[in-house]
């Protein structure tokens, strides 16, 4: 039986905006192991929501190829991937986006009923799953109660409801401080280990990708992988060297692609700055 939980082959996305299209994703091919955490990691505008989006269906893809669990995502109709979501993907974003109007319990309640399952059961199960991240105390707060750290174990309860396969992440501490990033990260791998979950994760931060087993990093649209051989003596440092590379990198092909659109139009005196 194949191990791979997801599968990405070739994956191009372009968002056609009024000045001609912008390549976010040009050939992105990784796969997800079952039980593995892999991190993604790049620069703020390379194209990790983007490529998360397209997991979860919140966009779709131009060309390529996205499998889940042996199924091919584009091939399935709307309503056939949102069935087929509940049961294989839960989500979680940096900014947690909790319904403000219904108390944590209820949010965790919401994707239960919305696959069909009776309000006494979703009580119950909303309730073990609070206790699972520790949150029973606060079930009848209105997320605006909820501190940062408590309103993401609130989305990550929510997240895994249905029981996913997959939880993705994206920046799933980056709203939160060292201490509340690191409370979570210790809940995630907890799933992992206890449920079986794989998890796919993006950041901007080389120590939270230093806890995932694989660490890619997406760069010109593409990803390069970095193997982590072993987790426990990860090197921060050279993470870190690694993301700025990516980083310089990036910078330097901008400014090639600036220089030759310059070049190319003929210099006018007037310069317009534009910044995206
Ligand atoms: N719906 C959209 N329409 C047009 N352009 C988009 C859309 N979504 C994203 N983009 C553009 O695609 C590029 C990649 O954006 P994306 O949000 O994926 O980056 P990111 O790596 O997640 O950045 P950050 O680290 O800041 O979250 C950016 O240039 C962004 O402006
Ligand atoms: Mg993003």
């Amino acid at each position: 039986m194949s191990n791979i939980v997801l599968e990405c082959k070739n994956v191009f996305k372009q968002y056609e905006l009024s000045s001609g299209p912008l390549e976010v994703l040009k050939g992105v091919t990784f796969t997800l192991n079952k039980g593995e955490m892999l991190a993604i990691i790049g620069i703020s505008g390379s194209g990790k929501t983007t490529l998360l989006n397209l997991l979860y269906g919140i966009d779709s893809l131009n060309t390529g190829e996205i499998k889940i669990d042996g199924h091919e995502i584009s091939k399935m109709s709307s309503e056939e991937f949102r069935i087929f979501r509940q049961g294989h993907l839960g989500i979680i974003f940096q900014e947690f986006y909790l319904i403000p109007s219904m108390t944590a319990i209820e949010n965790v309640m919401a994707p239960l009923i919305i696959a069909g399952k009776s309000e006494k059961l979703a009580l119950t199960v909303a309730y073990r799953l609070l206790e699972r991240v520790e949150l029973i105390e606060m079930a009848n707060k209105l997320p605006h109660q909820l501190s940062n750290g408590q309103k993401q174990r609130v989305a990550i309860a929510r997240a895994i409801a249905n029981t996913p396969k997959i939880l993705i992440c994206d920046e799933p501490t980056r709203a939160l401080d060292t201490s509340l990033g690191d409370e979570i990260m210790d809940l995630i791998e907890e799933l992992i280990e206890k449920e079986g979950i794989s998890v796919i994760m993006t950041t901007h931060d080389p120590e939270m990708a230093a806890r995932a087993d694989r660490v890619l990093i997406i760069r010109n649209g593409q990803l390069v992988e970095e193997k982590i051989k072993d987790k426990e003596s990860f090197d921060f440092k050279s993470a870190k060297e690694i993301y700025q590379r990516s980083v310089d990198a990036e910078k330097k092909s901008v400014d090639e692609e600036k220089k030759s659109v310059t070049s190319s139009k003929k210099p006018k005196k007037k310069s317009k700055s534009k910044k995206s």
